[in-house]
């Protein structure tokens, strides 16, 4: 039984795909919501879509690579509903599949600054609000499958995502057990980001490797993350857990 209510849940790229899917899960199980995305209108529909269930939420614009910007989240989550129960660092981009030599420095620093640099400013951000009371606060980072395996992306974003997986690691061993953090793991899933890749067909060879037989929708990421913010998850700590329909198994 999820039991979330009273919670603050923050949660980043919020406005659209899984972040948006795992918002209005949290919204419905009566959670108080902090919708963070970079987009305002996306924040503006899914803010206004958990308002209409009856559900507590505010949007904040947040950019997760800028240290103020981060902060500002915080203080405002705080502001509003006192301290952060939750945080889910889910906010991402891709890359465009290039290798290690075609990767520009720019184009490597704009997916590590987004995928890993934002998880760690905006985690250290809130660790003490995460760390304050007797409740363990919990930290739920979207890695990917391209976070366990080389070519589920280019260059960098398959290291981001293998450094979300490490840095969740770290956060477990550096803060537990007042903190509890876990890492979810997508394969290919319907959303913002796939959505052309999946139009134009590219997903197709991915899904006949799956033993689901077919990619996800978003609402079957966020009911993992669900699951790993409640009580149901209370040993669950330091992991990554697949929600790939079976892709990784070989
Ligand atoms: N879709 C997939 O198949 C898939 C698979 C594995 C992992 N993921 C991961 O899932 C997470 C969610 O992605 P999605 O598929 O829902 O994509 P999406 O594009 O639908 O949503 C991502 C959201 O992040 C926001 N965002 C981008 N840059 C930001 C920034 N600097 N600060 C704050 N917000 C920002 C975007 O505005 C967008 O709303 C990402 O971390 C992604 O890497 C996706």
């Amino acid at each position: 039984m999820v039991e979330l209510t009273d919670s603050v849940v923050v949660i980043t790229g919020a406005a659209s795909g899984m972040g948006r899917s795992m918002a209005l899960e949290f919204g419905h199980e009566g959670a108080s919501v902090v919708v963070v995305d970079v987009d305002e209108d996306g924040i503006d529909d899914v803010v206004e879509d958990i308002d209409d269930e009856g559900g507590e939420a505010i949007g904040v614009y947040g950019d997760v690579t800028d240290p103020d910007s981060v902060e500002a989240v915080v203080e405002r989550a705080v502001d509003e509903y006192g301290t952060i129960d939750v945080l889910v660092n889910n906010a991402g981009i891709l890359d465009d599949y290039a290798p290690i030599g075609e990767t520009s420095i720019d184009d490597w620093n704009a997916v590590i600054g987004v995928n890993l640099d934002g998880v760690f400013m905006l985690t250290k951000a809130a660790l003490p609000d995460l760390l304050e009371g007797d409740d363990e606060g919990v930290v739920i980072n979207t890695a990917s499958i391209a976070g366990k395996v080389a070519g589920g992306g280019g260059a960098a974003y398959t290291t981001s995502k293998h450094g979300v997986i490490g840095f969740t690691k770290q956060l477990s061993h550096d803060y537990g057990p007042e903190i509890r953090a876990n890492a979810i793991c997508p394969g290919a899933v319907e959303t913002g980001m796939t959505e052309a890749l999946i139009e134009a067909g590219e997903v197709e060879p991915m899904v006949a490797d799956t033993p689901a037989g077919r990619h996800a929708q978003p609402e079957e990421v966020a009911a993992v993350a669900l699951f790993l913010a409640s009580d149901d998850a209370s040993f669950v700590h330091g992991t990554a857990v697949d929600v790939d329909g079976g892709w990784l198994v070989d």
